[in-house]
């Protein structure tokens, strides 16, 4: 998904918005261009590849201007050359545009505008924008009501940002689906895909809604919104987080920064929260669904990728904890199914980021079945958790790594409180409740004990880094460990792994086993531990080399596998958390010693705004 960021102002926006692209680049991306309006002349910088090409090329000529605009690419139509890098522009070179998301019907839109004499240059669907409000601009008095009648014409998802040679005071954008954020400065102000990108220069933010429409001069910011046909009037919120938090630190890259914060990640999830003390839990982010939350006898679970996989883990918890059914469905595979849903159903929203398209389309084709609609979001102000009826923030301060860790350890994390929070009304496991509850205030040591442990498990890891394949096997809530620490070594390593049932060997995943196909088994103490151990010697049977994570004291599984990695005793129904913080180390380690990016591994993006 890529990065746009915008200035309006008394001051020149060059380097600001350059480095506002830079502070989007953990977002994923291919290309970067700016786009500099001075007056009555437009000037361009676009080119292939990372921003620090582009800060180099745009610092020969040092332009300066008021009005700047950036944006970085993640091709979706074209291919990544210059010529498809935004800004895209009109036939004229009067109006330039930044565009994150599809135009699903720019095909339409170009063969319409091609009989009109326009022409186009790149392969992208972006560029029917510019040169759709050309075409309006030749019929409509002012620029606003030509970038209005523009968007009224395009369908698919977008956050755009429009600039005009004959407007050089101001900045037009627009959001459906897609993030964007204003900031409210002195005698300036921003634009961003995300805060991040523009919390050094103001913490004052306007979250633009589906069907917002912004004029943004450096003194004044109207919003008229589309869809309600009327101006609206913004709510200006305030950031929470401080610019610290975003940066490094002194870590080599976000991901192990990130990684080496779960301790903090669990304890800012459960302050105020799980209340060992007085046997209790406490949501405030659930008080105004209550009543509801009573009557509530299904829950049906929608998330992408680790956030998927921190729900199937909150489906044991939930179950065991409230005695409610729960299901986990893939948010792109939900939208195509037929599900029944009565109004005693929940919906549950995993996400990070809170802009994952796909689960923002499980949330809207219920949005009329009068259901309740709960979010587990981290992104504070993010889409997703504007459109639930209430939800429990993860507050695990922003993950840039694309690999996401600390956000899954928040989410089971939180997802454990949910359930505690229902089996508190349902009574239904009161021993287990208690011990839940305890355990949680016990993880971040635990978690800190494994992270302790990041040398050993780094020199485990480089043994096997030059594995082309791996499978990752566990039992009951060991399953989805196995599936997340197979999805963290192929999304940074690009080795194929996959997670499996450990009980599924003998169904087929059995014949890969060869000396060339390592399994990564999850064999911490549980009551299903001798059933992992079977598994562990058909593997070893067929000259499967294995390594195993275990609980501390369990030495006889020394003989049984090749290498251990071992963990701190913990609660059955919260291992996963412990599970993760190894896996996620251990293939950091592969892809470390295999030279790869681990903030920004090819081809994947931070948030995936596009379904
Ligand atoms: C996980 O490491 C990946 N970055 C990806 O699977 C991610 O979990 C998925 O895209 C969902 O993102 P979200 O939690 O922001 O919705
Ligand atoms: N669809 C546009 C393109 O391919 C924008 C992609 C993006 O979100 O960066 O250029």
């Amino acid at each position: 998904m890529c990065g746009i960021v915008g200035y309006i102002g008394n001051k020149s926006g060059t380097g600001m918005v350059l480095d506002g692209l830079e502070a989007l680049e953990y977002r994923g991306y291919d290309s970067a261009g700016i786009a500099l309006i001075d007056g009555a002349k437009g000037q361009v910088f676009k080119q292939v590849g990372r921003v620090s090409g582009l800060v180099k090329e745009v610092s020969k000529k040092k332009p300066e201007a008021r009005l700047v605009m950036g944006h970085t690419r993640w091709a979706t139509h074209g291919g990544v050359t210059v010529q498809n890098a935004h800004p895209q522009a009109n036939n004229r070179q009067s109006i330039f545009v930044v565009h994150n998301g599809i135009i699903e019907n720019f095909a339409e839109i170009r063969a319409k505008l091609k009989t009109e004499g326009y022409h186009f240059d790149s392969q992208t669907d972006t560029e029917v924008i510019p040169n759709l409000i050309d075409f309006y601009l030749k019929q409509l008095p002012t620029f606003e009501d030509a970038f209005k009648a523009a968007l009224n014409d395009v369908r698919g998802a977008y956050s755009i940002v429009a600039v005009s040679t004959k407007e050089p005071e101001t900045l037009y954008a627009a959001r459906l689906s897609s993030p964007l954020v204003i900031g409210i400065g002195k005698d300036e102000n921003f634009l961003a895909s995300d805060p991040s990108a523009i919390m050094e220069h103001t913490k004052k933010v306007i979250y633009l809604e589906d069907y917002d429409v912004a004029v943004i001069t450096k003194s004044k910011v109207s919003v008229h919104n589309l869809k309600q046909d009327k101006q609206t009037e913004p709510k200006v919120e305030l950031l929470d987080y401080e610019n610290e938090q975003a940066l490094l630190g002194d870590y080599p890259n976000f991901m192990l920064k990130e990684i080496f914060e779960a301790p903090a990640t669990i304890k800012t999830a459960t302050l105020g929260r799980a209340q060992a003390d007085k046997n209790l839990v406490k949501l405030g982010g659930l008080e105004s669904v209550l009543r509801q939350l009573k009557f509530i006898d299904r829950i049906v679970i929608v998330a992408c990728g680790t956030s998927y996989y921190a729900g199937l883990v909150g489906e044991y918890l939930i179950e065991e904890l409230a005695g409610i059914p729960v299901e986990v469905h893939l948010a792109s595979e939900f939208k195509y199914r037929d599900e029944p849903f009565s109004r005693s159903t929940v919906l549950l929203a995993i996400s990070q980021s809170g802009e994952t398209a796909d689960t923002i389309a499980a949330l809207k084709k219920v949005e009329d079945y009068g259901v309740l609609r709960l979010g587990i979001v981290n992104a504070v102000g993010s889409t997703i958790a504007r459109m639930t009826d209430a939800g429990v923030y993860c507050h695990a301060g922003p993950e840039k790594a694309v690999a996401s860790t600390k956000a899954f350890i928040a989410q089971v994390t939180v997802l454990s409180e949910i359930a505690l929070h229902l089996g508190a009304e349902s009574k239904n496991n009161p021993k287990l409740f208690k011990a839940l509850l305890k355990e949680l205030n016990e993880l971040p040591a635990k978690a800190q004990a494994v992270l302790d442990t990041a040398d050993q498990i780094k020199k485990v890891a480089e043994k096997y880094k030059d594995y082309r394949d791996f499978l990752f096997i566990g039992r009951h809530n060991a399953f989805p460990s196995a599936l997340e620490g197979a999805l963290k070594l192929k999304e940074i390593s690009y080795i194929h792994a996959e997670g499996y049932a450990a009980g599924e060997m003998k169904h087929g995943p059995l014949a890969m086993i060869d000396a060339s196909f390592p399994t990564f088994a999850i064999a911490t103490d549980s009551p299903l531990l001798e059933k992992t151990y079977s598994n562990i010697q058909e593997i070893r049977a067929r000259g499967g080399p294995v390594v195993a994570i275990a609980t501390e004291g369990n030495k006889s599984i020394k003989d049984l596998v090749d290498d251990v990695i071992y963990i701190p005793k913990a609660l059955d129904e919260l291992q996963p958390v412990l599970h993760a913080t190894a896996t996620q180390l251990f293939a950091y380690y592969i892809a470390m010693a295999r030279g790869y990016d681990v903030d920004r591994p090819r081809n994947l993006a931070k948030s995936v705004t596009v379904e």
